[in-house]
Protein backbone atom coordinates (compact mmCIF):
# COMPACT_ATOMS: atom_id res chain seq x y z
CA UNK A 1 0.00 0.00 0.00
CA UNK A 2 1.04 3.67 -0.84
CA UNK A 3 -0.58 6.60 -0.40
CA UNK A 4 -1.06 9.01 -2.95
CA UNK A 5 -2.59 12.36 -1.58
CA UNK A 6 -4.39 11.06 0.96
CA UNK A 7 -5.78 7.93 -0.52
CA UNK A 8 -4.73 4.64 -0.27
CA UNK A 9 -3.80 2.78 -3.49
CA UNK A 10 -3.88 -0.89 -3.14
CA UNK A 11 -0.59 -2.65 -5.08
CA UNK A 12 -2.60 -5.12 -6.86
CA UNK A 13 0.15 -6.80 -8.84
CA UNK A 14 1.51 -8.11 -5.34
CA UNK A 15 -0.13 -11.43 -4.23
CA UNK A 16 -1.36 -11.84 -0.51
CA UNK A 17 -2.31 -15.14 1.01
CA UNK A 18 -5.00 -15.03 3.66
CA UNK A 19 -6.22 -17.39 5.44
CA UNK A 20 -9.49 -17.74 7.40
CA UNK A 21 -9.93 -18.13 10.92
CA UNK A 22 -13.16 -20.07 10.14
CA UNK A 23 -11.21 -23.07 9.47
CA UNK A 24 -9.34 -22.81 12.24
CA UNK A 25 -9.68 -24.77 15.63
CA UNK A 26 -11.64 -22.54 17.52
CA UNK A 27 -10.72 -24.04 21.48
CA UNK A 28 -7.23 -22.46 20.50
CA UNK A 29 -7.78 -19.49 18.75
CA UNK A 30 -4.84 -17.03 19.91
CA UNK A 31 -2.22 -20.25 19.21
CA UNK A 32 -3.72 -20.77 15.74
CA UNK A 33 -3.68 -17.22 14.82
CA UNK A 34 -0.03 -17.15 16.23
CA UNK A 35 0.24 -20.40 13.47
CA UNK A 36 -1.12 -18.48 10.72
CA UNK A 37 1.88 -15.81 10.88
CA UNK A 38 4.27 -18.28 11.53
CA UNK A 39 3.36 -19.75 8.29
CA UNK A 40 3.62 -16.98 6.16
CA UNK A 41 0.39 -15.44 6.49
CA UNK A 42 0.34 -12.20 5.07
CA UNK A 43 -3.79 -11.09 6.16
CA UNK A 44 -5.99 -12.77 8.20
CA UNK A 45 -9.31 -13.34 7.16
CA UNK A 46 -11.99 -13.16 9.68
CA UNK A 47 -15.72 -13.99 8.45
CA UNK A 48 -18.52 -12.54 10.14
CA UNK A 49 -21.48 -14.04 10.03
CA UNK A 50 -24.96 -12.93 11.33
CA UNK A 51 -27.67 -15.56 10.82
CA UNK A 52 -29.78 -13.51 8.73
CA UNK A 53 -27.27 -12.49 5.21
CA UNK A 54 -26.03 -16.42 5.76
CA UNK A 55 -27.43 -19.24 6.68
CA UNK A 56 -24.50 -19.50 9.56
CA UNK A 57 -23.34 -17.84 12.62
CA UNK A 58 -19.60 -17.45 13.14
CA UNK A 59 -18.28 -14.16 15.85
CA UNK A 60 -18.10 -11.12 16.53
CA UNK A 61 -16.39 -7.85 17.13
CA UNK A 62 -15.00 -9.58 20.81
CA UNK A 63 -13.04 -12.12 18.64
CA UNK A 64 -11.85 -9.46 16.32
CA UNK A 65 -10.73 -7.53 19.74
CA UNK A 66 -8.78 -10.52 20.65
CA UNK A 67 -7.20 -11.16 17.73
CA UNK A 68 -6.27 -7.67 17.05
CA UNK A 69 -5.35 -7.38 20.84
CA UNK A 70 -2.86 -10.61 20.06
CA UNK A 71 -1.30 -10.40 17.10
CA UNK A 72 0.41 -7.80 14.89
CA UNK A 73 -1.28 -9.42 11.53
CA UNK A 74 -3.69 -7.37 9.31
CA UNK A 75 -7.22 -7.87 9.71
CA UNK A 76 -9.23 -8.72 6.41
CA UNK A 77 -12.94 -8.53 8.20
CA UNK A 78 -15.49 -9.72 5.98
CA UNK A 79 -19.25 -8.66 7.16
CA UNK A 80 -21.71 -11.05 6.06
CA UNK A 81 -24.54 -9.13 7.27
CA UNK A 82 -27.64 -7.54 6.64
CA UNK A 83 -26.94 -4.38 8.34
CA UNK A 84 -22.96 -3.47 7.90
CA UNK A 85 -23.71 0.03 8.71
CA UNK A 86 -25.14 -0.37 11.95
CA UNK A 87 -22.43 -2.36 13.07
CA UNK A 88 -19.78 -1.14 11.52
CA UNK A 89 -18.10 1.04 14.38
CA UNK A 90 -18.01 -1.62 16.63
CA UNK A 91 -15.93 -3.84 14.40
CA UNK A 92 -13.85 -0.28 13.89
CA UNK A 93 -13.24 -0.24 17.59
CA UNK A 94 -12.65 -4.03 17.64
CA UNK A 95 -9.01 -2.88 14.97
CA UNK A 96 -9.95 -4.15 11.94
CA UNK A 97 -7.88 -2.93 9.50
CA UNK A 98 -9.97 -3.46 6.01
CA UNK A 99 -14.14 -3.89 6.54
CA UNK A 100 -15.87 -5.70 3.32
CA UNK A 101 -19.29 -4.97 3.00
CA UNK A 102 -21.64 -7.06 1.05
CA UNK A 103 -23.57 -4.87 -2.33
CA UNK A 104 -26.70 -7.25 -1.88
CA UNK A 105 -26.79 -6.40 1.99
CA UNK A 106 -29.60 -3.74 3.34
CA UNK A 107 -27.29 -0.35 3.21
CA UNK A 108 -26.50 2.45 1.71
CA UNK A 109 -23.47 1.14 0.15
CA UNK A 110 -21.77 4.15 -1.10
CA UNK A 111 -22.55 5.68 3.08
CA UNK A 112 -21.02 2.41 4.75
CA UNK A 113 -17.82 2.78 2.37
CA UNK A 114 -17.18 6.22 2.97
CA UNK A 115 -17.38 5.84 6.76
CA UNK A 116 -15.41 2.91 6.74
CA UNK A 117 -12.16 4.95 4.64
CA UNK A 118 -13.32 7.99 7.19
CA UNK A 119 -12.19 5.99 9.76
CA UNK A 120 -8.44 5.87 8.12
CA UNK A 121 -9.55 1.93 7.24
CA UNK A 122 -9.40 0.22 3.98
CA UNK A 123 -12.97 -0.87 2.47
CA UNK A 124 -13.79 -3.51 0.86
CA UNK A 125 -17.26 -4.28 -1.27
CA UNK A 126 -18.14 -7.83 -1.87
CA UNK A 127 -20.24 -9.86 -4.60
CA UNK A 128 -21.67 -12.97 -4.19
CA UNK A 129 -21.05 -15.83 -7.01
CA UNK A 130 -24.95 -14.76 -8.62
CA UNK A 131 -24.34 -10.82 -8.57
CA UNK A 132 -23.20 -8.90 -11.61
CA UNK A 133 -20.07 -6.62 -11.62
CA UNK A 134 -22.36 -4.14 -13.12
CA UNK A 135 -23.56 -3.53 -9.33
CA UNK A 136 -20.09 -3.16 -8.03
CA UNK A 137 -18.74 -0.49 -10.56
CA UNK A 138 -20.35 2.65 -9.45
CA UNK A 139 -18.03 2.22 -6.32
CA UNK A 140 -15.10 1.45 -7.64
CA UNK A 141 -13.28 4.82 -6.63
CA UNK A 142 -14.46 4.27 -3.20
CA UNK A 143 -12.88 0.96 -2.68
CA UNK A 144 -9.50 -0.70 -1.92
CA UNK A 145 -10.39 -4.09 -2.88
CA UNK A 146 -13.20 -5.96 -4.74
CA UNK A 147 -13.96 -9.66 -2.95
CA UNK A 148 -15.38 -11.74 -5.16
CA UNK A 149 -17.02 -14.66 -3.74
CA UNK A 150 -16.13 -17.97 -5.53
CA UNK A 151 -18.27 -20.07 -3.59
CA UNK A 152 -22.01 -19.20 -1.87
CA UNK A 153 -21.22 -17.46 1.60
CA UNK A 154 -22.24 -19.20 4.81
CA UNK A 155 -20.45 -22.16 4.95
CA UNK A 156 -16.23 -22.99 4.93
CA UNK A 157 -15.24 -26.18 2.75
CA UNK A 158 -17.29 -25.63 -0.23
CA UNK A 159 -16.36 -26.35 -3.68
CA UNK A 160 -15.02 -23.64 -5.78
CA UNK A 161 -16.97 -22.06 -8.96
CA UNK A 162 -15.41 -21.51 -11.64
CA UNK A 163 -17.94 -19.46 -13.22
CA UNK A 164 -16.78 -16.75 -11.25
CA UNK A 165 -13.46 -16.11 -13.58
CA UNK A 166 -15.40 -14.74 -15.69
CA UNK A 167 -15.85 -11.95 -13.16
CA UNK A 168 -12.79 -11.25 -12.59
CA UNK A 169 -11.33 -10.83 -15.71
CA UNK A 170 -14.30 -8.33 -16.21
CA UNK A 171 -13.82 -6.32 -13.06
CA UNK A 172 -9.67 -6.52 -13.82
CA UNK A 173 -10.42 -4.97 -17.16
CA UNK A 174 -12.65 -2.43 -16.03
CA UNK A 175 -10.24 -1.71 -13.48
CA UNK A 176 -7.58 -1.24 -16.12
CA UNK A 177 -9.58 1.09 -18.55
CA UNK A 178 -11.31 3.64 -15.53
CA UNK A 179 -7.82 3.70 -13.71
CA UNK A 180 -8.89 2.39 -10.69
CA UNK A 181 -6.63 1.06 -7.66
CA UNK A 182 -8.43 -2.13 -5.94
CA UNK A 183 -7.35 -5.45 -4.85
CA UNK A 184 -9.13 -8.20 -5.98
CA UNK A 185 -9.59 -10.85 -3.65
CA UNK A 186 -11.31 -14.60 -3.66
CA UNK A 187 -12.53 -16.44 -0.99
CA UNK A 188 -13.98 -20.26 -1.31
CA UNK A 189 -12.53 -23.18 -2.10
CA UNK A 190 -9.08 -21.57 -3.58
CA UNK A 191 -6.08 -24.01 -2.55
CA UNK A 192 -2.91 -23.93 -4.85
CA UNK A 193 -4.73 -25.09 -8.28
CA UNK A 194 -8.06 -22.58 -7.82
CA UNK A 195 -5.52 -19.97 -6.93
CA UNK A 196 -3.55 -20.10 -10.06
CA UNK A 197 -6.88 -19.97 -11.86
CA UNK A 198 -7.91 -16.58 -10.34
CA UNK A 199 -4.63 -15.07 -10.80
CA UNK A 200 -4.47 -15.80 -14.45
CA UNK A 201 -8.31 -13.94 -14.30
CA UNK A 202 -6.80 -11.21 -12.54
CA UNK A 203 -7.28 -11.92 -8.62
CA UNK A 204 -3.88 -10.93 -6.16
CA UNK A 205 -5.40 -11.66 -2.78
CA UNK A 206 -6.50 -15.53 -2.12
CA UNK A 207 -8.59 -16.18 1.00
CA UNK A 208 -8.29 -19.61 1.79
CA UNK A 209 -9.54 -21.68 5.30
CA UNK A 210 -9.32 -25.53 4.82
CA UNK A 211 -6.40 -25.52 2.56
CA UNK A 212 -4.44 -23.38 5.07
CA UNK A 213 -5.07 -24.71 8.29
CA UNK A 214 -6.49 -28.15 7.70
CA UNK A 215 -3.30 -29.17 5.69
CA UNK A 216 -0.91 -31.11 7.15
CA UNK A 217 1.83 -28.49 6.52
CA UNK A 218 0.65 -25.00 6.37
CA UNK A 219 3.61 -23.23 5.92
CA UNK A 220 3.90 -25.14 2.78
CA UNK A 221 -0.03 -25.15 1.56
CA UNK A 222 0.29 -20.96 2.19
CA UNK A 223 3.72 -21.03 -0.27
CA UNK A 224 1.87 -23.38 -2.68
CA UNK A 225 -0.70 -20.83 -2.98
CA UNK A 226 1.62 -17.64 -3.10
CA UNK A 227 3.66 -19.25 -5.69
CA UNK A 228 0.54 -20.32 -7.47
C1 LIG B 1 -17.36 -18.51 3.08
C2 LIG B 1 -16.34 -17.69 3.84
C3 LIG B 1 -14.96 -18.10 3.52
C4 LIG B 1 -14.59 -19.46 3.98
C5 LIG B 1 -13.60 -20.03 3.02
O1 LIG B 1 -18.63 -18.15 3.54
O2 LIG B 1 -16.47 -16.33 3.51
O3 LIG B 1 -13.97 -17.18 3.93
O4 LIG B 1 -14.06 -19.47 5.28
O5 LIG B 1 -13.38 -21.33 3.40
P1 LIG B 1 -12.70 -22.40 2.46
O6 LIG B 1 -11.36 -21.88 2.08
O7 LIG B 1 -12.64 -23.60 3.34
O8 LIG B 1 -13.60 -22.58 1.26
ZN1 LIG C 1 -14.75 -14.58 3.75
Amino acid sequence: MVRIGGVTKANFHQRIVAPSLLAAEFSRIGEEVARAVTAGADWLHLDVMDGHFVDNISFGPAVVQVVNQNSEVFLDTHLMISRPDHYLQRFIDAGADLITVHVEADHDVAKTLRRIRDAGLQAGLALNPATLIEKAVPFFDQIDLLLCMTVVPGFGGQAFMSDVLEKISAAAAIRAQGGHHFHIEVDGGIDATTAAACAAAGANVMVAGSSTFRAMDMAAAVRAIREA
